[in-house]
């Protein structure tokens, strides 16, 4: 299977423009990690706080309480030796030894129920702090600029806010952890130093190296996910477009499964031996450090015998020391191999915190004028350009839009046409020039106050998992109740959608497998419409609204179109031409400026790009069959202009392939609906057909 990515085409690929992550990854060594630990610990601990601080008291308490028990049992240890060891029958030796026995006993116990309180806060506290984490996240994202979304960097920095809110619950656990062997730690080494004072520092030198070895370690494994992180995401990427039920057709039409399945191959491969390079660095860093390990602890040990052959210890003592010694080595490693895994959860919480602190760098910032319905948009030598893209989008537009009025907008795939409409409803703001409400920029307008006057039918629209009634009314239900629902239904022709919907409006409209009733493509766009028609507001923007539709519930639409005006400003996008006839005025858009405007009698009969895009759909004659190679009577449509609508002869034109701009999609994955994905591939099939 001949793979692009190594026949030198273009590849997929996510990268960290900004390589902070990377620098930040660098950041887990030995000194990093002790100036930056208490931080992390006081934040999480914050964060804890601020979702339950009882548990989070509970957790604290439990932890001092159980290393307080751990040096109780150390002392017992020390107790019970010195008891045994004691001169005397063993009757007499092992009643001394009784009461230590008991704490030793009683220590240990009392450990494993502060254990099991631990791990029982841990588990209440943990998702929770997740599921807070996500919050902040979605109240963050829909706060940012729609514009957002079209820049690399924001959706980088999304996604590692997601990552940031998805370990956000590790932080308890590997806190927890943390926290512990810092508690035995302190027990252990109080016990040591009072055994012997030159015990503790020996066993901290000892333990150098070890701790190296193991955080270089760690600091490799993490460079490398993080560097196969862009191939994860690939991964998940195809994993959806393979296991989803949108393309499943598709895939067996084309036969591309093997062709998919070899690509994700070709990604796992990558993904394999960049974690077998670290995996054997990491391996390799480990054995050394064991080695310098086994030397120290060979030193710590000889000190030991040498201090007790000396008689510079007793025999209690140099058996205490041996459990202490074990304690203490074991915290250590627990703080070096759980500091660690909690700085790099650090470091996915540093990305979660920048993000909603900054809204990942596009938080909207606009005016607080709170406009009423417009009563007229003017648009004003209008640019736009999306964010790192070559060509403007929209080029020095002007026009003014008024209550009352059906705006068409008419040009060739990528000509600008729902970028325009996204401007006018504010969604974006000019990059110059300018698009006022009623006098007000649309900048200065209180974006949700604006919006409450926008009734938006995108191309891909959302399909909603909830009920009918909450499809429609998008959670917001106007006074006027049920009737209103079922008046803009008959509107949209959704009434008879809702007939055959089983609960009625209670119904979820969803995937069976999410316990909904599934609708058609078009029966969704009906819904659509619904959505837009029952919404009070102002501004009316249907961009190809009826793609899905069939010709009966398309002519119910159009029909209605002007008495929908009446009280509100309409933008319609549609590519058949038939159907603009209902607009006071057509502006035919080409690269994003306007070539044309005028009535629909007035642009048939003049010539120019609108009467070519006429001709094309409209007349036999027209269709340039040397241009594609097919006979013009195969595919050209008969026509069935609309009643009233002139249809001119036009003069031969060129062929507009040339002109026409594919779309380009920046939404790559697993957002994108089966809903788009039908809209769009009918609306450009319909578009580019001669
Ligand atoms: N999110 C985006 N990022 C970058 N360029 C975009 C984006 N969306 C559209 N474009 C580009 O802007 C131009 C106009 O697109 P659009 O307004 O969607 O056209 P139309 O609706 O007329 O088909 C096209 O050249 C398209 O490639
Ligand atoms: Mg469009």
């Amino acid at each position: 299977m001949p793979d692009e990515a190594e026949t030198g085409g273009e590849e997929l690929q996510f990268v960290d423009r900004t390589g902070s992550r990377e620098r930040a990854g660098q950041q887990i060594r030995l000194a990093d990690m002790a100036r930056r630990l208490p931080r992390l610990v006081r934040r999480s601990v914050a964060l804890a706080w601020s979702i339950d601080r009882w548990a989070c008291l509970g957790l604290l308490v439990c932890q001092v309480a159980s290393g307080a028990m751990q040096a109780l049992g150390l002392l017992a240890v020390s107790g019970t030796i010195a008891a045994l060891l004691a001169g005397g029958d063993i009757y007499g030796r092992l009643l001394a030894a009784w009461p230590s026995l008991v704490m030793l006993a009683g220590a240990a116990a009392a450990r494993a129920l502060l254990g099991i309180t631990v791990a029982w806060l841990s588990s209440r506290l943990g998702p929770q702090m997740s599921r807070e984490a996500e919050l902040g996240l979605l109240r963050a994202v829909t706060e940012v600029e729609l514009s957002a979304y079209d820049a690399p960097g924001f959706n980088h920095r999304k996604e590692a806010a997601e990552r940031g809110a998805e370990v956000a619950q590790d932080l308890v656990t590997e806190g927890q952890d943390l926290i512990a062997s810092l508690a035995s730690l302190i027990a252990g080494a109080g016990v040591l130093t009072a055994l012997h004072p030159a015990l503790l520092p020996l066993l901290a030198l000892a333990s150098f190296p070890q701790a190296v070895a193991q955080i270089s370690a760690a600091r490799v494994r993490y460079l490398a996910r993080l560097r196969s992180n862009g191939d994860y995401r690939l991964l998940s990427i195809l994993r959806w477009h393979v296991g989803d039920r949108y393309a499943a057709d598709q895939i067996r039409a084309g036969t591309m499964s093997s062709f998919l399945v070899g690509r994700y191959r070709h990604i796992t491969d990558r993904i394999n031996r960049a974690d077998r390079r670290a995996a054997d660095t990491g391996a390799r860093m480990s054995v050394l450090g064991a080695l310098c390990g086994g030397v120290a602890s060979a030193a710590v040990w000889a000190a030991v015998v040498w201090l007790l052959a000396t008689g510079r210890m007793s025999v209690g003592h140099a058996g205490t020391a041996v459990f202490a010694l074990q304690t203490v080595g074991m915290a250590l490693r627990g703080l070096v191999v759980g500091g660690a895994r909690i700085m790099r959860t650090g470091l996915y919480m540093d990305d979660w915190s920048a993000f909603l602190r900054e809204a990942g760098g596009y938080r909207m910032n606009r005016g607080t004028t709170v406009p009423g319905p417009p009563q007229q948009i003017t648009v004003q030598d209008l640019v736009f350009r999306y964010e790192e893209a070559a060509n403007d989008a929209v080029r020095g537009v002007s026009f003014t839009l008024r209550r009352g009025e059906v705006v068409a907008l008419v040009g060739y795939n990528g000509s600008g046409k729902t970028t325009l409409a996204k401007l006018l409803s504010g969604l974006y703001l000019p990059t110059t020039g300018s698009v006022t409400w009623d006098g007000v920029p649309t900048g200065e307008l209180d974006p949700q106050a604006m919006w409450s006057h926008v009734a938006l039918v995108p191309q891909d629209y959302a399909r909603w998992p909830l009920t009918a009634r909450e499809n429609m009314t998008l959670g917001q239900p106007t006074s006027g109740g049920d009737a209103d629902i079922h008046a803009a239904c008959a509107r949209s022709g959704a009434d008879e959608v809702l007939t055959e919907l089983r609960s009625g409006l209670d119904t979820v409209l969803a995937r069976d497998w999410l316990g909904g009733q599934e609708l058609s493509g078009g029966q969704w766009q009906r819904i659509a419409l619904t959505r837009a028609f029952y919404r009070p507001a102002g501004l009316l923007v249907l961009d190809e609204p009826t793609a899905a539709l069939d010709p009966l519930g398309e002519h119910r639409i159009f029909a209605g179109l002007r008495q929908l005006a009446a009280t509100r400003a309409v933008v319609l996008i549609t590519h058949r031409l038939t159907n603009v006839a209902c607009a006071d005025r057509i502006l035919v858009l080409h690269k994003g400026r306007i070539v044309q405007q005028g009535t629909f009698p007035e642009l048939v009969a003049e010539p120019g790009p609108f009467r070519d895009l006429w001709a094309y759909q409209h007349t036999r004659e027209a269709a340039d069959p040397a241009a594609d190679g097919r006979s013009a009577d195969d595919c050209a449509p008969s026509a069935h202009p609309a009643p009233g609508v002139p249809v001119p002869v036009p003069a031969p034109q060129p062929a507009p392939h040339g002109d026409t701009v594919p779309r380009t999609r920046k939404s790559t994955e697993g957002e994108r609906t089966s809903a788009s994905a039908e809209a769009e591939t009918d609306a450009e099939a319909e578009a580019e057909a001669p």
